[in-house]
């Protein structure tokens, strides 16, 4: 398939799009050859000490909080980003190998800017060794495994580059069984948390949190990233990632990027709380609830499950 994408510029350009991967275990992680096919070369990561990683699990709200993030360092001093470079292009995606999409150490080491703000779904086992040994600070972003779930579903639907999801049903199932493209929900966020137990320079945050109080969201951000942001500054940043302001802007929606498909589901889709309970039948819930009690044993790690 041919559809216009993205060059460097956001100008349209024909793209191959790749066929869809299949998923296979990856040193007990379920993932796909576009993030595994350049391993070595993420592995050998040179990160520097104030690089900044934003590390997620897929659809926790990694861009919302990349956005956050670009515009609290760079927003004053390069307004003119907000309308010319999209979000991928500032903010490079570490693992991701496709040869029509800028990312990883190649689009890393062209930034013009510093600190580089660089994004991962690595679980934490598999981050590049570097970040830990450079003391690196890293903001995780987790959001509660139902929404996570409905989420993930959509965006394996409209992205070209993800397995086919199949229907609700099957795809819920997979995901409780961790059959997802970056492993199990639960052994992410778990992973994580546990990272953050012993390592200072984890700022752990939560999507329903930042729903709930942006403001106060990025105060804990920022005075975590030891920035102090006029009053002014801080009151464009969060205008500028309120999800409508988002979803029409084209250097955030992914709109530019030729391997989704926005009319199958918009990649700023919902931007909501809850919307699991428009998925979920009564009896799928159960199950999940069941199942997650199961795994999710850590009393330290408390989702808003009652969303
Ligand atoms: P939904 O599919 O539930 O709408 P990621 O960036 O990790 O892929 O996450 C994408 C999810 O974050 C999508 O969730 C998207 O709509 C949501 N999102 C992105 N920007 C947002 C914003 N400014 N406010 C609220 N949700 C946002």
């Amino acid at each position: 398939a041919k559809k216009p994408a993205a060059n460097s510029s956001s100008l349209p350009v024909e793209m191959e799009v790749p066929p869809r991967p299949t998923l296979f275990d990856f040193h007990g992680v379920s993932m796909t050859k576009y993030f595994t096919d350049n391993w070595d070369n993420v592995q050998n990561f040179k990160a520097r000490p104030d690089d900044i990683l934003i590390a997620t699990f897929p659809k926790a709200g990694t861009t919302w909080v990349s956005y956050i993030l670009d515009l609290l360092y760079f927003g004053q001093m390069c307004p003119e980003r907000q309308t010319s470079i999209p979000i991928h292009m500032r903010v490079p995606f570490l693992e991701i190998y496709l040869p029509s999409l800028p990312a990883g150490k190649e689009l890393a080491d062209q930034l013009p800017t510093t600190p580089r703000l660089i994004k991962t779904h690595l679980p934490v086992q598999f981050v590049p060794k570097s970040f830990w040994e450079q003391n690196c600070r890293i903001v995780y972003v987790a959001r509660n495994a139902k929404d996570n779930a409905v989420s993930y579903f959509h965006f394996d639907r409209m992205n070209n580059v993800q397995p086919e999801p199949g229907d609700w049903s099957t795809f819920l199932q997979k995901f409780m069984e961790g059959k997802m493209v970056f492993g199990s929900w639960y052994d992410h966020v778990n992973g994580w948390w546990e990272k953050k137990q012993t390592h200072s320079k984890i700022h752990y945050m939560f999507y329903e949190d930042l729903i709930e109080d942006s403001r106060r969201e990025i105060d804990r951000l920022c005075s975590f990233l030891c920035l102090s942001p006029s009053a002014e500054e801080k009151e464009r940043v969060i205008t500028g990632v309120m999800f409508d302001n988002m979803k029409q802007n084209k250097m955030a929606n992914y709109s530019t990027v030729h391997i989704m498909d926005h009319k199958v589901s918009p990649f700023m889709r919902k931007g909501k709380v809850g919307d699991w309970k428009n998925h979920f039948t009564v009896t799928q819930n159960e199950q999940f609830d069941e199942d997650y009690r199961q795994k999710m044993k850590n009393p330290t790690l408390k989702f808003r499950t009652e969303v």
